[in-house]
């Protein structure tokens, strides 16, 4: 019956156009929602032969493989990764490499797009890279991209929800944090990217906004509720096509949870969204089997809200017990949704502000939007109405977590060690 909604929903979308007419007010209402004229109507967010929304996913764990995805017009069939390991000073012509990529199409109201993936292999740890993508002569520039060591540091940068002023906001903070902490491994993005899940100016949005590092440094996403399209009595039915394409995962079951460990951490990305009692028992799973020196469980809806109206019954109820049956194992749970900064614990924890006991669960957001902050008994620090980010690093003796307003003011900080 959704999936029958959903196809009527697409098809009036797709003749909104010509027949708007007769479009019954409510659902003229969501799709004017869905797909709000551009913000900001100079910013060109139509696909062209020239490549944009360039992404670096990781495959698996400890890989020396790694996707890159981008988005071109439909010209654009036959799309290339040009890449080239660096020697000392420069990076010689010769050792360059040609990567065949295959494409996807998404179909926006307005026009379709290709999203392009291509594999590139054989990474060496440790080692700079330069790559370009498209093909000649609509090249992209080129990025540096340098692969990690995974016996060395791991170096994070985590972001909450964007959702809203994402370009014209966000765009200073995400630089901000590239500026400081460039040698960051990988990118976290906890979800809610962008506003309306099919709105492609959005998108656009995000990635100018993101690009730097989405293109340096290799990137973990996992949905949020705003990623979801919903039905004409406003309930989550399908995860956009946006997700699984720019987000190519290696999803436990269709677009459920999947792990990678980066050296001695286990990142585990759940998703919020659905299906909490399934996943719930795949964590415990995947919790029972792993000897991994730290896990960190990343998810979009906090498990301990940020206010009392805003209670996650069954996070608390499928995804709670787990944790605590693993405690000792999980390190921490990052967690957005809340627009809100929060930091805590569970109700027994040990330890002080700066040395607190395992698992630590908190929340963040970046965007401009805030919702209201109750101090609550989970909490050990609390932010209302700040954009923030985090910055984490992981050894085998120790974690060392940094959260930074967008004034550059160190607003919270902590270490875990064994
Ligand atoms: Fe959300």
């Amino acid at each position: 019956m959704q999936k029958k909604i959903i196809g009527l929903f697409s098809s009036l979308l797709a003749l909104s156009v010509s027949v708007s007419a007769q479009v019954p007010p409510e659902l003229q209402a969501r799709w004017d929602k869905e797909s709000a004229p551009a913000k900001n109507p100079l910013f060109d967010h139509r696909p062209s032969a020239l490549p944009d929304r360039v992404i670096l996913i990781p495959q698996s764990s400890n890989s020396q493989e790694l996707a890159v995805v981008w988005r071109s017009d439909t010209t654009v069939t036959n799309g290339l990764v040009e890449i080239i390991e660096a020697d000392s000073l420069n990076f010689p012509k010769t050792q360059r490499k040609h990567i065949e990529a295959s494409y996807k199409t998404v179909q926006y109201k307005d026009y379709p797009m290709h999203f392009h993936q291509a594999l590139i292999r054989d990474l060496k740890p440790g080692s700079l890279y330069k790559y370009r993508v498209g093909r000649s002569p609509q090249w992209s520039p080129w990025y540096s991209y340098r692969h990690p060591d995974y016996r060395d540091t791991i170096r994070l940068l985590y972001f909450g929800d964007t959702q809203n002023g994402i370009f014209n906001h966000a765009t200073r903070i995400y630089k901000d944090a590239l500026r400081k902490f460039g040698r960051a491994n990988l990118a976290l993005h906890i979800g809610d990217l962008i506003n309306h899940a099919n709105n492609d100016y959005e998108w656009s949005e995000w990635h100018r906004a993101t690009g730097d590092i989405n293109t340096s440094i290799s990137v973990m996403a996992t949905p949020g509720n705003h990623e979801y399209l919903k039905n004409l009595q406003g309930k989550k039915v399908e995860l956009s096509k946006y997700w699984t394409t720019q987000f190519p995962y290696p999803y436990t079951w269709d677009v459920g949870p999947f792990y990678l460990d980066y050296g001695f951490v286990r990142f585990v990305l759940l998703n919020s969204n659905e299906k909490l009692d399934q996943q719930g028992k795949w964590l415990d799973q995947v919790l029972s089997e792993t000897k991994q020196r730290w896990v960190v469980l990343v998810w979009h809806h906090p498990v301990f809200s940020g206010s009392l109206k805003r209670t996650n019954k069954g996070l608390l109820e499928n995804w709670l017990p787990v944790i605590r049956k693993h405690r000792d194992k999980v390190a921490l749970v990052l967690q957005g949704h809340d627009h809100t900064y929060a930091r805590g614990g569970l109700d027994d924890r040990t330890g002080s502000l700066d040395r607190p006991s395992k698992p630590v669960f908190t929340v963040s957001v970046i965007g401009d939007k805030y919702y209201e902050l109750n101090k609550q008994s989970w909490m050990d620090v609390a932010y209302p109405n700040t954009s923030a980010y985090q910055y984490i690093e992981f050894t085998r003796e120790k974690i060392s977590y940094r959260a930074f307003s967008e004034t550059d003011v160190l607003i919270d900080h902590f270490e875990i060690t064994k």
